[in-house]
């Protein structure tokens, strides 16, 4: 049964008028003031074991996550060619017909499948976008090419071969991220973090943004907050995604080979309120389409921070136990995560 909430595919065509149920309150569309200065943090001395690169890098991880949430990263370690691939076969998804993408659409309630204009779990103006949502579990099986191979069938198998590599390798620089925040920290444990993530349970997004009219009015995501731990994000080369820093919006322009790292709600609360969840957005323009490439980590257990991180008389725990499966029902159930819920949450 079609949840035809979920796909305003027509609305989206609309080339002429932009339908009003598309339009952001007025502080939410607030133009952006300026780009984003962000650190542009090269992984290949820590992915190497070189111990000095590695405090650098740790160090300027450790001031972005303090300050807003967001840095990128380059030399990542990804094989040559997997992003650039990946983004190539969204766009070979996206540019089928309504009909074929409609075999993989999202059963209401479940994580994966294809949308469309589908206002998400924080609001109820719909966004200018089109999104391809696949939930990711380290394998065998292969979720993610079972999932699209199953629904879009054998003549479509390497959109599913593709997608599964790519978050196989997503990931894998996930783990090596966990590492590196723990270090960051300074933790004695420099693992502690990685542990949370060793079953490599993940949410991966394509967002498709086709051009439009006013996009003064329309967002094609709107601000939000991540509640996974960290997100790793591709873009293409036109610009969108901005972060709320210092009061205004600021674009985070894309740069060849880089991947943007999110903290979001689920990190924040394993840091103890040390990291800052970002706030975020991605808007849209008049000429052309935009596509992102997205993976959100989940973890497995309960979220605690470190022992050392609360042990001390200053620092207390920030936010009360909570595990991933219930902080996911709480969003899935309406309600938005900001950077106040989890202290109410429990
Ligand atoms: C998102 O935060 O959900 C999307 C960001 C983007 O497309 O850059
Ligand atoms: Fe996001």
């Amino acid at each position: 049964e079609m949840n035809s909430s979920d796909v305003n595919f027509s609305l989206l065509q609309n080339q002429l008028n932009v339908p009003a149920e598309f339009f952001w309150p007025e502080k939410d569309v607030a133009p952006s003031d300026g780009d984003l200065d962000l650190p542009v943090i090269d992984l290949s001395g820590f992915l190497n074991g070189n111990e000095a690169e590695t405090q650098l890098a740790a160090k300027a991880v450790r001031e972005a996550c303090m300050g807003h949430g967001t840095f990128l990263v380059v030399n990542h370690g990804f094989k040559s060619g997997l992003a650039e691939k990946a983004l190539e076969i969204s766009s070979l998804f996206f540019g089928l017909s309504k009909d074929e993408k409609l075999k993989a659409y999202r059963i209401p309630g479940n994580i994966s499948g294809y949308t469309a204009g589908h206002s998400q779990r924080f609001s109820s103006n719909l966004p200018w976008n089109e999104t391809l949502t696949l939930a990711f579990k380290k394998g065998p099986p292969h979720v993610v090419e079972e999932f699209l191979t199953s629904r879009l069938g054998n003549d479509r198998q390497e959109i599913g071969k593709v997608f599964q590599e790519f978050c196989e390798a997503m990931n894998g620089l996930i783990m090596d991220l966990m590492e590196l925040l723990g270090i960051s920290m300074g933790l004695k444990d420099r693992t502690y973090y990685r542990r949370f993530f060793e079953d490599g349970s993940g949410i991966f997004r394509c967002n498709y943004y086709p051009p439009c009219k006013q996009p003064e009015k329309a967002l094609g995501v709107g601000p939000h907050n991540d509640p996974t731990a960290i997100t790793v994000l591709l873009q293409d080369d036109v610009v969108g995604l901005e972060v709320f820093v210092g009061g205004r919006w600021q674009t985070v322009r894309p740069r060849p080979g880089a991947f943007v790292v999110n903290v979001g709600d689920t990190f924040m609360a394993l840091s103890n309120g040390n990291y800052k969840s970002c706030y975020h957005r991605a808007v849209v323009n008049k000429e052309k389409v935009r596509r992102s490439l997205v993976f959100f980590s989940c973890p497995r257990e309960d979220i605690v921070p470190p022992p050392e991180l609360v042990e001390s008389k200053e620092a207390s725990r920030q936010y009360p136990d909570f595990t991933w499966a219930q902080l996911q029902k709480f969003t899935q159930s309406g309600y938005r995560v900001d950077n106040t819920t989890l202290h109410n949450f429990s």
